[in-house]
């Protein structure tokens, strides 16, 4: 029998890795798990505790909260993916608003909170058999990955393709703000202290600005078959 193996897609913001994560899970018969959805979602738990805002960080009171913060994926077998659900709530879409990926990484840059998700992700990766997406999953979660993957594209593509996706799920929003969104998060995702988003040595770069879903699909899943023979 052929063995699992692990497969780490990391990369910026909006590069499309969820959706090749996900596709490429379904077609393996592998767990997929989207990590931004477990940081997102602690976010969303912050922010409606109060513990952050645009100017405030109550960083005790968060800690002291972090144990009482349960993070589990569910399958949705209408939508053929699993949603985040947070204190057994579905959180899948109120992590998706711009007021979150807004507070996202700064909640993300704090240590303690990296720790207790990093701890949770490698437990669910401890089988293989997953498709991983993230920021650090490469360099920190699972540094022995079979296949790394790190996906890149323009900000502008990424800034359009995440216009498009709240525009259709009927979010009033506007372009521009989106693109200072993306730019912002790629500074603070890639200088914060703590795991920065970094590319890891044995990870192969992709840069999708140009490149169709099939086109990407199609050259990763190349690169997964010749890890499994
Ligand atoms: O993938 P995403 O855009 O949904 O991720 C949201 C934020 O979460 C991102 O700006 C940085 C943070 N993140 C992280 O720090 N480490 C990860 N493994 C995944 C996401």
């Amino acid at each position: 029998m052929v063995q699992k193996i692990t497969i780490a897609i990391d990369g910026f913001s909006s590069t499309g890795k969820s959706t090749i994560a996900k596709e490429l899970a379904k077609k393996l018969g592998y767990i997929y798990v989207d990590t931004g959805a477990m940081y997102r979602a602690v976010t969303l738990y912050a922010m409606n505790h109060h513990f952050v805002s645009s100017s405030t960080l109550n960083l005790d009171e968060l800690e002291k909260h972090l144990p009482s913060i349960r993070l589990s994926f569910v399958f949705n077998a209408n939508l053929g993916f699993a949603e985040m659900y947070l204190n057994g709530v579905n959180v899948e879409n109120e992590i998706r608003s711009l007021e979150v990926s807004q507070l996202v990484s700064k909640v993300s840059a704090i240590s303690s909170v990296r720790k207790k998700l990093v701890h949770e992700q490698q437990d669910m990766g401890k089988h293989k058999g997953i498709v991983m997406d993230g920021r650090d999953i490469g360099t920190v979660v699972f540094p022995d990955a079979e296949l790394k993957l790190f996906m890149t594209a323009s900000a502008e593509k990424r800034a359009q393709r995440r216009y498009k996706e709240l525009i259709e799920k009927g979010d009033s929003v506007e372009y521009e703000a989106i693109l200072h969104n993306v730019v912002e998060r790629d500074h603070l995702d890639s200088t914060r202290e703590d795991s920065p988003l970094s590319k890891a040595d044995d990870a192969i770069e992709i840069d999708n600005s140009d490149m169709g879903l099939q086109e990407q699909f199609d050259l990763i899943y190349a690169l997964v078959t010749s890890k499994l023979s």
